[in-house]
């Protein structure tokens, strides 16, 4: 078995200077795709479902469909995570649901919707941190809402995601409440927000300074060079895949994501863990257009699936090799979550940013 903790991958990612794709999963063919790209490129994975994921595919399905997948890629280490937990309860059931991490998402209240402030979004992730450490699970907290430097807002996903505009201050995360945030929290991981959001509408044009805020990152880990960085809204949306899905009737208006060459940028200062969801979803879409319209006879959705898969498994391995992934597979021998939970008790994996002293 190849459960691993996201906290004993990232640290072995910070160790070696490479960076983990998460990809989040609904279903068998993005599975399978996945770990697919995982074994060719021999990288260690993490799977992430949110809790429109769980809702879909119900909680026992998804637990016995990873279970399957760690049984069919023994040599893959594989992180399951809880995508953008909204309170304490979902990220509990998610451990018991066999997760090895949460995300507990306190920069917006239980609603997903209305951006919560600095205390209260304090205090939700330490009582997570403080539970799930307990069992061995690792914890990514969020400071700062993800969403457009270009208009201010935020692209919901399924509910989630705040709504009206926000400014600057709160899209940008500060690097100053970023270390105190960490030191009192306990999280294994960070996420930060620098303009990118979810979905295929992020940018208007290719992303420059002002609107992918790049700098932020290194001044968060020039701050904290020993808290792992996350970096949601990474999906890159390839413009060749947006031609395949406008040339077989689909609609996509212009857009651009997150060039990797900022991600692998983001590599190098800290960042572990990059989200990405909807290159997966767009890759799909676009050859299930692709079959419909080359193929009208077509009534198999195995003929549909099947390069759907092949187009998520080339996504996914070209990430791998990117962002340096590719290669550190073998190197890992994941530990239970309940050594982990003992070196938690220890105090050995405490996060080791000093506060900065009153002047
Ligand atoms: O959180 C963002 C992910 O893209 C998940 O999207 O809630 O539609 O599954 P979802
Ligand atoms: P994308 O929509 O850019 O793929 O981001 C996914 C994400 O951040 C999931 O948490
Ligand atoms: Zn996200």
């Amino acid at each position: 078995m190849a459960f691993i903790t996201l906290r004993q991958l990232l640290d072995h990612a910070a160790e070696r200077g490479y960076g983990v794709p998460a990809f989040n999963i609904n279903n068998m063919e993005q599975g399978l795709a996945i770990l697919d790209a995982a074994r060719d490129t021999n990288s260690p994975v993490i799977i992430q479902a949110s809790r429109g994921a769980r809702s879909y595919a119900g909680d026992i399905m998804l637990r016995k469909m990873i279970e399957g997948l760690v049984e069919m890629y023994p040599e893959i280490p594989i992180c399951l995570h809880q995508d953008h937990g909204n309170n304490v309860q979902t990220c509990l059931s998610a451990i018991q649901n066999g997760f090895t991490s949460v995300m507990m998402d306190g920069s917006l209240k239980d609603d997903a919707k209305t951006p919560a402030d600095y205390d209260y979004n304090v205090n939700v992730t330490r009582q997570v941190v403080q539970l799930a450490h307990m069992v061995g699970a690792s914890v990514e907290g969020e400071l700062g809402c993800l969403g457009s430097l270009e208009t201010g807002e935020g692209e919901a996903e399924d509910g989630h995601g705040f709504e009206g505009k926000l400014d600057k201050s709160m899209l940008v995360t500060d690097p100053d409440e970023a270390q105190r945030f960490v030191l009192e929290t306990g999280v294994d991981a960070l996420a930060v927000a620098i303009g990118t959001s979810h979905g295929a509408y992020k940018f208007t044009r290719k992303p420059t300074g002002d609107v992918l805020a790049m700098d932020i990152i290194e001044a968060i880990h020039a701050k904290l060079p020993n808290t792992h960085i996350v970096m949601h809204g990474s999906s890159s949306v390839p413009g060749e895949w947006q031609q395949i899905f406008n040339d077989h009737g689909g609609e996509m208006r212009e857009t651009y994501g997150v060039p990797v060459e900022d991600i692998v940028r983001g590599i190098k200062h800290g960042v572990r863990k990059i989200n990405i969801d909807t290159d997966l979803r767009l890759a799909a879409a676009a050859e299930f257009r692709r079959i419909a319209v080359t193929s009208k006879s077509e009534f198999d959705p195995r003929k549909f699936l099947k390069p759907a898969m092949d187009a998520m498994r080339k996504v996914c391995a070209d990430r791998f090799e990117a962002f340096g992934t590719a290669g550190n597979a073998a190197g890992i021998k994941p530990l239970p979550m309940s050594e982990m939970a003992k070196s938690y008790a220890r105090g050995a994996l405490n996060p080791s940013p000093a506060l900065p002293q009153a002047a």
